[in-house]
């Protein structure tokens, strides 16, 4: 009978050393020896009865002793397992708070948005509405109303692309004004920014370029107007001190007609290279709306006055940016286009 105890001692000895690999299959091997009903120590307990009266004493204690013996050798087992498994969870989890965090890449708008968006910021200060006109214009709205009529020279100064002889893809947006001015009685104050389309294309110009037209219709508007507006858009986008002159010039649709220059905010006006020593940057043309513009529209020319400027956004912005090449605006390079970040 003791040499049963010994080997069972043994094979429990061997399953915990073999095929116990984690805390269920220990809780196995113990159900094998341990479980009442089924276990290998409890069915000694029950031959019991099949010992002889005298041997039967010491035989209860030996089996009761292995029991014992067996439940703590199940008890560290099932610690040991607890610890294993809980160490590989770790080690499985485990973070290195010293690793480098991934960055996140903020996108930002293009340029020409973020220049259109501060101009129409300006404005609206100054109580403009935003009108939009559309990329498709007919020959009157672009051309004719805007004081430009067929054998006009003035029409060589944009180079057009006509989709047939009434219809074109308009070349300003001052075609806007003419729109405005039908719908719409004095007092006016709109900005009209938008795409524009000429055939010309070099470092500074664009097939495509975007513009913001600027209409103001009322009674006594002058130059003077224009000048204040002027001086503070420069102010807004290129920095507190900074100015406009005035110089005259040439526009179907005003007269007088100007040409703006703004004060070099690179030199202060001392002279550099961006101003090429003038100390001055041609920036927009404008001008006090043509009289034959505003009858064209049914508005009295005796009764109102207007003023109109016309924003070139990518030059507004190639200026404020340092960037010399009208390109580097359309070639989307994500290099290029993170160092401009100003909203
Ligand atoms: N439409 C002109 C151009 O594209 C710019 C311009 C000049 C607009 C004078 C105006 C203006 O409203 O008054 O060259």
């Amino acid at each position: 009978m003791n040499e049963r105890l010994a080997n069972i001692k043994q094979e429990i000895l061997d399953g915990i050393e073999k095929r116990a690999n984690s805390r269920a299959e220990a809780f196995e091997l113990r159900k094998q020896f341990l479980d009442s009903k089924v276990g290998a120590i409890g069915q000694l307990m029950k031959e019991m009865r099949n010992i002889a009266p005298e041997e039967r004493a010491a035989f209860g204690k030996n089996v009761n002793e292995l029991k014992e013996w067996a439940t703590a050798k199940f008890q560290e087992l099932d610690e040991l397992m607890k610890k294993r498994e809980l160490e590989k969870r770790y080690a499985s989890e485990k973070i290195d708070v010293t690793m480098p965090a991934e960055q996140i890449k903020n996108g930002n708008l293009h340029p020409i948005t973020q220049m259109r968006n501060q101009l129409i910021d300006v404005f609206s200060g100054m109580g403009f509405d935003i009108y939009e006109g559309t990329e498709i214009e007919n020959d009157y709205y672009n051309f004719t109303a805007l004081n430009t009529p067929k054998d006009h020279p003035a029409r060589d100064m944009q180079d057009t692309f006509y989709l047939s002889p009434e219809f074109l893809l308009r070349t300003q947006t001052s075609a806007g004004q003419i729109h405005v001015m039908e719908k719409r009685k004095p007092p006016i104050k709109i900005l009209s920014p938008g795409r524009v389309f000429r055939s010309d294309d070099d470092a500074t110009h664009s097939p495509m370029f975007h513009q913001m037209e600027g209409l103001v219709v009322d009674k006594k508007i002058t130059l003077c107007d224009l000048k204040g507006m002027l001086d503070m858009f420069v102010q807004k986008i290129y920095g507190e001190g900074t100015t406009t002159r005035l110089r005259p010039s040439y526009f179907p649709f005003t007269e007088p007609s100007v040409e703006v220059d703004v004060s070099c905010f690179e030199c202060g006006g001392k002279g550099c290279k961006l101003c090429k020593g003038t100390g001055w940057i041609e920036i927009l043309g404008a001008g006090i709306v043509n009289k034959k513009v505003l009858e064209n529209c049914g508005i009295d020319s005796e009764e109102y006055s207007g003023l109109a400027f016309g924003i070139g956004i990518e030059r507004t912005a190639m200026l404020k940016y340092g960037i010399n090449n009208i390109k580097t605006l359309f070639e989307s390079d994500v290099r290029v286009l993170d160092q401009i970040n100003d909203n």
